[in-house]
């Protein structure tokens, strides 16, 4: 019998054991029931209620900013980000090619014109070296995404900021407590933001925070999160709309629930990243498996495990990337191992290929050089990680330990050392 007979899509015997049980991130414990119960009889279920500002007074000690708003939802922490460094209808926010939809939506939501720079291979995030040449005299800001929850090169982005007179968001929405040579991101650029969503290391159901050193910065993300209110916080009520504004506040709720994630971070997060390790050390040499990156400068956060094949075994079988990563997630699930896809390409979402997202084709038509193109052939390494990316987020955080984590590299291992065989089921 060879290898190639055991795999599961084959009708072998799956590599986690059947009775082996999974559990679903984020296990809740008596601190969050505790919490919650306590936001629920404090009968101020309100923006301004004593969890949200209890959040924020921890979520600011904690990361180490001055400013912390609790928003409901990161996206709007974003939002924020984009309208507090001053971007206008037209200006130019440079971002990374390859993250979840919202660090592009963000900055059209404030009618600012995203201009897409590719990433690094290994990393996954912003490519510094590409940035330059798409600075115009338009641009205004660079967001950075810490994806998959390792810190972007900050210095060689901030480097070149400075020397443009630019601003940097950090999108820290997946990368809470996920350190850039020994400091915190969200601390690091000009403002920030994190999401608190089910997936993320810090669940609080939904909700997030915008983060910053600046006064100036502060004044102006206040103002687009309170119905575009842009008066100091103790000129009191006027019932006025000084210009567009959202209501971006957390309720006290669900900030109870964020409150007790908080507390907790710090040895989740250590929970999460152990397994995470133990995860990438019993991949190691695992044939045509890329694994992702984590190194001493930036170590993971333990947000994601990342799978990649390697493109050039693909291109030794002339498979398409796609085509072969969706038999390997295939022949993963059957192995009893679920990662998922991730087809996040943000400008070949539908609203850059058609440049339209308040109709009529505005913002572009209205503010956008005409230059600014979504042409899909400018981020190739970017739609190479789409192309063979796998990533799982509930088989290593807690309360998973080594049983679970021994199964899943057993699963990945079978079917990379059988990858011949997953190629061969791409023809079939
Ligand atoms: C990189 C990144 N940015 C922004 C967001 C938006 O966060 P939220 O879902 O809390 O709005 C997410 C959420 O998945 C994210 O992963």
């Amino acid at each position: 019998m060879t290898m190639s007979q055991n795999l599961a899509i084959r009708g072998g015997t799956p590599a986690v054991p059947t009775d082996l049980e999974f559990q679903r991130w984020p296990p809740v414990d008596a601190q969050d029931e505790q919490l919650v119960l306590e936001a629920l009889r404090s009968g101020n279920h309100s923006g301004g209620g004593p969890h949200v500002r209890m959040l924020e007074r921890e979520f600011g000690a904690w990361n180490g900013n001055r400013h912390v708003i609790a928003t409901c939802y990161g996206g709007a922490a974003l939002h924020m980000c984009v309208a507090g460094c001053g971007v206008g209808a037209g200006d130019e926010v440079i971002t990374t090619a390859l993250s979840w939809t919202t660090t592009a939506t963000c900055i059209l939501h404030h009618m600012g014109i995203p201009v897409f720079v590719d990433v690094d291979w290994e990393t996954m995030n912003l490519d510094p070296t590409r940035i330059e040449a798409a600075i115009s005299e338009r641009t205004k800001a660079i967001m950075v995404v810490h994806y998959w929850g390792v810190a972007c090169d900050m210095d060689a982005i901030m480097a070149i900021a400075h020397k443009h007179g630019l601003a940097v968001i950090e999108d820290a929405c997946q990368a809470h407590g996920a350190l850039y040579k020994g400091r915190k991101v969200g601390t690091i650029g000009d403002c920030g933001a994190f999401s608190f969503n089910q997936n993320k290391n810090l669940c609080g159901g939904e909700g997030g925070v915008f983060v910053t050193d600046d006064d100036g910065i502060l004044e102006r993300a206040k103002a687009v999160m309170s119905f575009g209110d842009m008066r100091p916080a103790d000129a009191g009520r006027e019932y006025n709309q000084y210009g567009l504004g959202y209501k971006y506040g957390h309720a006290n709720l669900p900030a109870a629930y964020a409150l007790s994630g908080l507390r907790k971070l710090d040895s989740t997060n250590a929970w999460a990243i152990e397994n995470w390790h133990r995860l990438h050390t019993r991949l190691e040499g695992t044939p045509h498996l890329v694994r992702p990156y984590s190194a001493a400068e930036s170590p993971t956060n333990g947000y994601a495990y990342v799978l990649r094949v390697d493109p050039a075994y693909a291109s030794s079988r002339s498979i398409p990337l796609s085509a072969l990563t969706n038999q390997i997630a295939a022949a993963l699930k059957a192995e009893g191992t679920a990662f998922s896809r991730a087809n996040w390409l943000l400008p070949a979402h539908g609203v850059f290929q058609a440049k339209n997202a308040f109709g009529k084709g505005a913002p572009w038509t209205h503010f956008a050089r005409p230059e600014i193109s979504y042409e899909l052939d400018q981020w190739p390494v970017a739609q190479d990680c789409i192309d063979t990316c796998l990533w799982g987020i509930n088989l290593h955080r807690p309360p998973n330990r080594e049983p679970q984590i021994d199964a899943v590299a057993d699963a990945v291992r079978k079917v990379f050392e059988n990858l011949d065989d997953v190629a061969d089921s791409c023809f079939a």
